[in-house]
């Protein structure tokens, strides 16, 4: 038996080109690749040296390119270039020779959402990846092989999503999944009853390929599940068998392993630190258990720690990879990676999970037996699991298991005996079935599948000469891999959608959130199909606008059906598309529709990158808000969610350049509550509310009882940020003091109420200093100490449900915790006769910059509570009242820009007092050197002198005589501007297209045009 010593897992990246979303916002690429090595860097630090990273192989296949005219991307010649044959030629070839020579093999793409991973792995159109090249080129050898070897080639593919493995070539799966089960013997994991299907040529590896594709699009749009966040397991076992020189007939196996990993940045829960339920939920308990198995092996394997425990056991796919991590198999990583500046941090992460699983060593044998053994061995021991089942079970009060000595009671011992019994049962289940299985000849099997195939044959033909004459509806999915999977033809007459349980059945059958019974019905009649919704309240868009009468659905239209069966139309028979419509409609662009109708602009000329990444945010988190919203109202959870957009000032406290934060507000809607979540939070929150109704689904009638300590909808109450207030600071750098009533707005800009605050030059002690102390140059305070007392002395609130309590909080520069009022409970009027003196032993620039360019974020909040609920309201549904909220805070449709700068507006405002202030010193000087002229104007002539009549005049004007002027004017430009500004906003006022902006002083939380 051959054994190949230590061979270490080969590790390659590859670099994608830009796709379109990058390239629309001028993406940099970070990436570089030279030879084996390939180079990062953070372009947060361009004059860094990049960081270096060597792996077998490094893929450039980010540009220099061609595209024929099918397809297919080429090499340009003498670019580096690497396309899918290159990297087959490097990769699956090794794959194919290994499982010839009966080595297991196994090749996993790892990568963030979108870097590549399915296009390496499956590829697209005739850009064929390594899956499929290798499977064709198996067979091709296979042809070209022994005519004396009995090849046999079996095919399975899996998904293991949240823990569950789902077999892809099933209809119906068990309710929780396939179960996963250790081979006591060999000590290897394995699916019990996964299908494995007996292929004879590349064609019906094809087939079953698409049928897995089919099923897995099936599963992820029904159940609202984000397939990026499924690992795809494609098996495939090459046996051949042939007589050795003894004349034995010998069997040389070999597994093949096909991974294609989930998205690696859901492995990543850092965002929803500081939640409650952060331990009940683990976004991917697969993914980062394979990062610790990996972890775990690279230390084995450099010989630093001699006894490391590697935590197969701790997911289903580190269960299910054994070997192929740690054990008989040759191994293959290939690490996908997105070129762009904006995906620095995964990329990063990428290079480096890459880097660990190249210290991996395995010891992969040539799997060779004689096939008598094999049998004679499976027989044997399923005597031995006859025998035990029969007899030596344990049996309570048995031998050594006397319950008198106390380890033990009756029922314990009783259930281990159960589970003793059960597991033994299952292994000759198992056992059993690969008898019967090898009793089989493989030629049967062939038959059997080849027969089950023609059957799923015939319909995939009709589907491929139907797409081009009859109007149909195509699927979309966020997964590229899963668009254009699913097609629901057009018959001329009436056609019904909607859930299966309705009377009479729909002709198409549609499950998940938000779906009605009778959801909707498609008239086709003179070449035109005409949509319409099936019963009040069923949601449907097209594109983007709800659906709420009969309407016509042109070629290319874009139809949601409930929160997550996207459609895409297409009417051969009449194949105008509207004006404007791109010829190649994705996922991207209807999301985006449906976001612009919600009132979200997503132009991207012009955005900084932290305004590109709020706006990516948000086209993320829309459809997944609709559907916890969808949840909320099917569970009557009496919430209702809202993708808010607030400034990084508001949220954060201070400083303005932290851009636009995309956050979701939950509000009760029984008492009127509201939480912020972060991003994070609620992806959390939304991770583990799927899976709340996934549990309901299946019939778990707990889940309607669940203790508000484990319901993630539910939350304790918290203070709620009421609004905030900036206060510029340019005012300090002239040591002139602040005072004011600031409006206090919420992040839509409304306005909530006022704060009295100010801004003192003093002394140490807190002194506000002379009237006379004038900057005249900011520079002045560089290095000499500087104290200003920050006073917060009252507010006024609008609303009465914040009377409970009001505080307000703020951070100055270098802050590290906020400073906090008091809590002044039973008022919308508290006085909060706050101080603070802040002391800068010696100003430096940076707190300079802080003083001309910085402000303070004071951010109101209100106290919640848990109060009673309203019970008129208790008696309403959550989807009524969803839609009262609504009616009540039509807030949706107003439009929203993200722009995360805090109003410039406010700004200039302060500027103007600034000035105006300068402006009242300046003219009081001016008015002086008057008063002087004229007292020496009145002097007799003899004690007229110059001297010291220009001693006294420069005293007073120090250097300020010519720099009035300045002034003056620039005075007068800012009073012009302050001028536009408003009339700007005013005039958007009128034309409605805002419902509230806010003139007043600057403190808008978010901004909306
Ligand atoms: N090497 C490449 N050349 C050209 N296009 C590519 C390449 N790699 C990826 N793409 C394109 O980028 C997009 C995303 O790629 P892909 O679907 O492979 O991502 P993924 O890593 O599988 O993401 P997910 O985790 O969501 O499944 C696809 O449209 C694909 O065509
Ligand atoms: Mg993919």
């Amino acid at each position: 038996m051959g054994e190949d010593k230590d061979t270490g897992v080969k590790v390659a990246v590859r670099c994608r080109p830009f796709n379109q979303r990058e390239k629309d916002r001028g993406a940099k690429l970070i990436i570089d690749m030279n030879g084996a090595m390939t180079t990062i860097q953070n372009p947060e630090t361009p004059n860094e040296e990049p960081k270096k990273f060597t792996f077998d192989f490094s893929y450039w296949s980010h540009d220099g390119f061609n595209e024929k005219d099918d397809g297919y991307l080429e090499a340009v010649p003498g670019s580096k270039y690497s396309s899918q044959r290159r990297v087959f030629d490097d990769l699956g070839q090794g794959v194919l020779d290994n499982a010839f020579k009966g080595f297991n093999c196994s090749l996993f793409a790892y990568g963030q959402t979108g870097s590549g991973k399915s296009y390496s792995m499956v590829g697209y159109g005739c850009n064929k990846g390594i899956v499929p090249i290798t499977c064709d080129e198996l067979f091709k050898a296979i042809e070209a092989g022994d005519p004396a070897t009995k090849y046999e080639v079996t095919f399975s593919m899996l998904e293991i999503y949240n823990e569950q493995v789902r077999d892809l070539l099933s209809k119906d799966n068990p309710k929780g999944g396939l179960q996963v089960r250790q081979n006591p013997k060999l000590g290897l994991f394995y699916v019990v009853g996964l299908k494995k299907v007996a292929v004879g040529s590349y064609a019906e590896i094809d087939k079953r390929t698409q049928e897995g594709t089919a099923n897995r699009t099936v599963a992820s749009t029904n159940m609202n599940a984000t397939s990026s966040r499924a690992h795809t397991v494609v098996t495939i076992t090459f046996d051949q068998i042939s007589k050795n020189e003894a004349g034995e007939e010998t069997k040389k196996s070999s597994v093949i392993n096909l991974v294609d990993l989930a998205g690696s940045e859901r492995a990543d829960s850092t965002g929803a630190t500081g939640d409650r339920l952060k331990e009940g939920a683990n976004i991917n308990k697969s993914l980062s258990a394979l990062g610790n198995v990996i972890s775990a092996l690279a230390d084995l394997s450099s010989g630093g720690k001699k006894k490391v425990m590697v935590p197969y056991r701790d997911s289903v796919l580190t269960k299910l990879l054994q070997n192929a991590l740690g054990g008989n198999s040759k191994t293959v990583m290939i690490a996908a990676l997105s070129p762009a500046d904006i995906n620095y941090d995964e990329t990063l992460g990428t290079l480096r999970y890459a880097d660990r699983a190249k210290k991996i060593k395995n010891k992969a044998v040539v799997n060779e037996n004689p096939l008598d053994k094999l049998i004679r061995e499976l027989r044997e021991e399923n005597e031995k699991l006859k025998s035990q089942m029969g007899g030596a079970m344990p049996v309570a009060g048995g031998a050594g298991m006397d319950p008198g000595d106390g380890a033990y009671s009756k029922e314990e011992i009783e259930r281990m005996r159960k589970e003793m019994e059960e597991e033994i049962r299952a292994q000759l289940l198992a056992n059993q079935e690969q008898m019967n299985e090898m009793d089989e000849s493989f030629e049967d099997k062939l038959k059997r599948n080849r027969e089950e195939q023609e059957a799923m044959g015939a319909a995939q033909a009709n589907t491929q000469d139907r797409k081009s004459k009859d109007p149909h509806l195509v699927n979309l999915n966020e997964d590229p891999m899963l668009s254009g999977v699913i097609f629901h033809f057009v018959e001329p007459g009436e056609m019904t959608i909607g859930r299966k349980d309705a009377t009479p059945p729909p002709m198409i059958s549609l499950t998940g959130l938000s779906i009605s019974k009778q959801h909707a019905v498609i008239t086709f009649e003179n070449s035109e199909a005409t949509v319409k919704p099936g019963e009040q309240g069923a949601k449907t868009k097209i594109n983007g606008v709800p659906l709420t009468g009969p309407t016509t659905l042109q070629h290319l239209d874009r139809v949601l059906f409930g929160s997550n069966h996207m459609y895409v139309f297409h009417n051969p028979l009449n194949p105008k598309a509207p004006e404007n419509t791109p010829t190649k409609i994705d996922w991207d662009f209807a999301q985006k529709e449906i976001a612009k109708h919600k009132g979200f602009d997503t132009a991207s000329a012009g955005m900084s990158k932290e305004q590109i990444i709020a706006q990516e945010q948000i086209l993320e988190l829309l459809p997944m808000v609709s559907e916890v919203n969808a949840i909320s109202e099917e569970l009557n959870k009496h919430r209702t969610f809202e993708v808010i957009l607030i400034s990084g000032a508001a949220m954060e406290g201070y400083g303005s350049k932290k851009g636009a934060k995309v956050v979701v507000k939950m509000k009760n809607l029984l008492n009127g509550n509201t939480w912020l979540w972060e991003r994070g939070k609620f992806m959390n929150r939304r991770y583990m509310i799927q899976e709340l109704y996934q549990r309901h689904l299946d019939g778990d009638e707990d889940v309607m009882k669940i203790p508000k300590e484990e319901d993630p909808f539910w939350e304790p109450p918290e203070d709620v940020l009421i609004g905030t207030a900036n206060v510029f600071l340019q005012s300090l750098s002239y040591a002139l003091d602040f005072d004011d009533k600031l409006s206090v707005t919420d992040y839509k800009g409304v306005e909530e109420g006022n704060l009295y605050v100010n801004i003192t030059p003093c002394s140490d002690k807190g002194k506000p200093l002379d009237e006379d102390f004038f900057v005249e140059d900011p520079q002045e305070l560089l290095g000499k100490p500087f104290h200003y007392k920050v006073t917060i002395k009252s507010a006024e609130v609008n609303k009465a449900k914040y009377s409970k309590g009001l505080h307000v909080r703020y951070k100055v520069y270098q802050d590290e915790d906020f400073t906090s009022t008091p809590v002044i409970k039973a008022t919308l009027s508290p006085e909060f006769k706050h101080h603070r003196i802040i002391t800068y032993p010696a100003v430096n620039e940076d707190q300079l910059g802080y003083f001309e360019q910085g402000c303070i974020t004071f951010q109101l909040f209100g106290v919640q509570e848990d109060s009673v609920n309203d019970n008129r309201l208790m008696k309403m549904t959550t989807k009524e009242l969803r839609q009262m909220e609504q009616l009540q805070n039509p807030g949706m449709q107003r439009r929203q820009t993200i722009s995360g700068e805090a109003s410039e507006e406010s700004k200039l405002r302060n500027e103007l007092e600034v000035l105006k202030k300068k402006f009242e010193r300046l003219e009081k000087k001016e008015k002086r050197i008057q008063d002087l002229c004229s007292e020496w104007k009145g002097k007799p002539v003899e004690e007229q002198q110059f001297e010291p009549f220009w001693r006294h005049v420069s005293a007073v004007a120090n250097s300020s005589g010519n720099k009035l002027k300045t002034r003056v004017e620039i005075l007068n430009t800012v009073i012009q501007s302050q001028k536009m500004t408003q009339e700007a906003s005013a005039g958007g006022a009128q034309n409605g297209s805002n419902g509230s902006i806010n003139s007043g002083a600057g403190s808008k939380a978010c901004i909306i045009q």
